[in-house]
């Protein structure tokens, strides 16, 4: 049968094929990230791996740790999701099981990935509803910190918030954009609000100040910093203002954007097209992470006193 509708319809440009990892064009810088030589494209591991009884108990010690601090810290979305995944049960959760809770939720599962992933690969797994998490847990020596994303800032940081369904669109949402930020070679842009918002977000909870950010709840100092401090900035969280913003990698940050629910996330991104951002954006940030401009909705002003004495390794006290 001939479709009349079909026939009418003005021509619609291809979309992106988000079945796919995207294609890394040429001009795109890329982390000089060896893949291991057995796995495919994708990254993926065959299988988790096999955690010894010392790695089961520096997971219970980390998370005993951890837990004690979210009541009154994480936010309500991230507590119900820890009770409904029992990520407390003993030792470093089982990655089939956690999925298996996760899909009848939201249909998001837990995959195995040796290291840090290239964005686009990452792009590619977050589009489809997985979400890669390090295969390795972190060593005594490295308990307080670890740059790498290890198991325990991946499953007790992210996976909570994946039982959330709005929050999972968001994830979804954001692997999609990567497609759009390659074309248009913004991945910092974009980078720079994952970090803000997934890494580093506050979410405002009967006008009290809660935690969402993963980079934030996998940690005890930063828990309490992000919060309570005077140092940091707090700001309202505006799109184009965030993907202009440089962050800290490897300390505590200087600056925190704020949203007010997961639905105001979600349509402040989703609802974008982001291509004029993009099409306005110079390559470098314009914005230091210390700044809080007159246009900002400022919550807390910081004083800057942990980042201007140096902060991590100077013996600065974070306050
Ligand atoms: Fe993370």
């Amino acid at each position: 049968m001939r479709d009349h509708v079909a026939m009418d319809k003005p021509t619609v440009p291809p979309s992106f094929d988000y079945s796919r990892i995207p294609a890394m064009p040429t001009s795109v810088f890329v982390a000089p990230l060896r893949k291991p030589a057995e796995l495919s494209d994708d990254w993926l591991e065959p299988a988790q791996r096999k955690y010894g009884v010392e790695e089961h108990r520096i997971w219970d010690e980390l998370y005993q740790r951890q837990i004690g601090l979210m009541p009154g810290h994480a936010c309500r979305e991230f507590m119900r999701g820890l009770e409904r995944l029992n990520l407390g049960r003993g030792g470093v959760p089982d990655f089939k099981e956690m999925s298996e809770e996760l899909r009848s939720l939201t249909g998001w599962s837990v995959v195995p990935v040796p290291m840090l992933i290239p964005d686009h690969v990452f792009y590619y797994h977050l589009a489809n509803r997985r979400f890669p998490a390090g295969n390795f847990i972190r060593s005594r020596e490295q308990f307080d910190y670890i740059q790498e994303p290890d198991v325990f800032h991946d499953v007790f940081g992210h996976v909570p918030l994946l039982t959330d369904p709005i929050f999972a669109s968001y994830m979804e949402a954001y692997g999609r954009a990567g497609w759009k930020a390659l074309k248009y070679n913004r991945l910092k842009a974009l980078s720079a609000l994952y970090w803000y918002t997934v890494e580093f977000g506050l979410i405002l909870e009967d006008d009290q100040l809660r935690i969402y950010g993963a980079g934030i709840l996998s940690g005890p100092t930063e828990t309490v910093f992000s919060v309570e401090g005077r140092s940091p900035n707090r700001i309202h969280l505006n799109v184009d203002r965030v993907m202009r913003t440089d962050y800290t990698i490897s300390d505590l940050q200087a600056t925190y954007f704020v949203i007010e629910s997961f639905r105001e996330l979600f349509h402040l991104t989703e609802q974008r097209g982001f291509e004029p951002i993009y099409e306005s954006l110079a390559p470098a940030f314009q914005y230091a992470k210390t700044a809080a401009l007159d246009t900002d909705h400022i919550y807390h002003r910081g004083t800057q006193e942990y980042e201007l004495r140096g902060g991590r390794g100077s013996g600065a006290k974070p306050a």
